[in-house]
């Protein structure tokens, strides 16, 4: 269980990104959050992964307060997560599988689970081509792909996507959101922001949305006349 309880964060003391977010997530649930460009989904999602501090307020997950986790033990905790960034953060002079392999290399794996591992996650994202490309000589969406799979390599129990297919064509971001459902029905809880309220609709799972940092809508408790999208 994911849980935000009161939670406020302001940037620079007067921008206030998140204004009292109250959000349970249960274990293996699917969850899309929407919103307005600003609204508050990566702020939110950043203090999820620990890369921002809420300013006040609690996050539990599992059972942590993640308050209580102290600077040097945030990459275990990150370790349990998969996260794909809004603005990808490959590295881009590796290739394609050295970006993917080097998630599997930090945590210890064995060199033989990673290379067939590695290459089992570019083929669900459609990338095994490329393996060998630097990502720089890759397009936005084939770089946002190499994120998708280098935040599921390690089967992960939550998946954080933010965006994961603001850069793809409208086919292929349905087999994005349909390999994330497949990946959900084994149990792993996702969290996947999007603006693609199109992309949303094809899906029938709980759909929270932001506005100016307060949840505004969450599908999970409609009132008969509302309707998120
Ligand atoms: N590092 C930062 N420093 C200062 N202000 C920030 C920072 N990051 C975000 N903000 C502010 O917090 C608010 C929410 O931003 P956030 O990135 O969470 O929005 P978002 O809903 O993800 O938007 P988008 O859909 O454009 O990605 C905005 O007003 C933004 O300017
Ligand atoms: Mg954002």
């Amino acid at each position: 269980m994911i849980e935000f309880r009161n939670v406020v964060k302001v940037y620079n003391k007067n921008n206030r990104a998140l204004e009292g977010l109250n959000l349970k997530i249960p274990d293996g649930q699917f969850l899309f959050v929407v919103g307005a460009s600003g609204s508050g989904k990566s702020t939110m999602l950043k203090i999820l992964t620990k890369e921002e501090d809420c300013t006040t307020g609690k996050i539990y997950v599992n059972g942590v307060n993640l308050n209580n986790i102290p600077k040097r033990k945030i990459p275990y905790y990150r370790r349990s997560l998969g996260i794909v960034f809004q603005d990808f953060r490959l590295i881009e002079k590796m290739t394609v599988y050295d970006n993917v392999a080097f998630a599997m290399h930090v945590i210890g794996a064995h060199p033989r689970e990673i290379e067939s591992r590695v290459d089992y996650v570019l083929n669900l994202v459609d990338l095994r081509r490329k393996s060998r490309s630097k990502v720089c000589e890759l397009s936005g969406g084939e770089k946002q792909r190499v994120g998708l799979a280098r935040a599921l390599v390690n089967n992960p129990g939550i998946i954080i996507a933010d965006e994961p297919t603001g850069n793809i064509d409208p086919e292929m971001s349905y087999d994005i959101v349909n390999l994330l459902s497949n990946i959900n029905k084994c149990g792993t809880t996702i969290i996947m922001v999007t603006h693609d309220i199109s992309l949303v609709k094809m899906f029938n799972y709980r759909v929270v949305e932001l506005s100016n940092g307060v949840l505004r809508n969450d599908t999970d408790n409609l009132t008969h006349t509302e309707e998120v999208v």
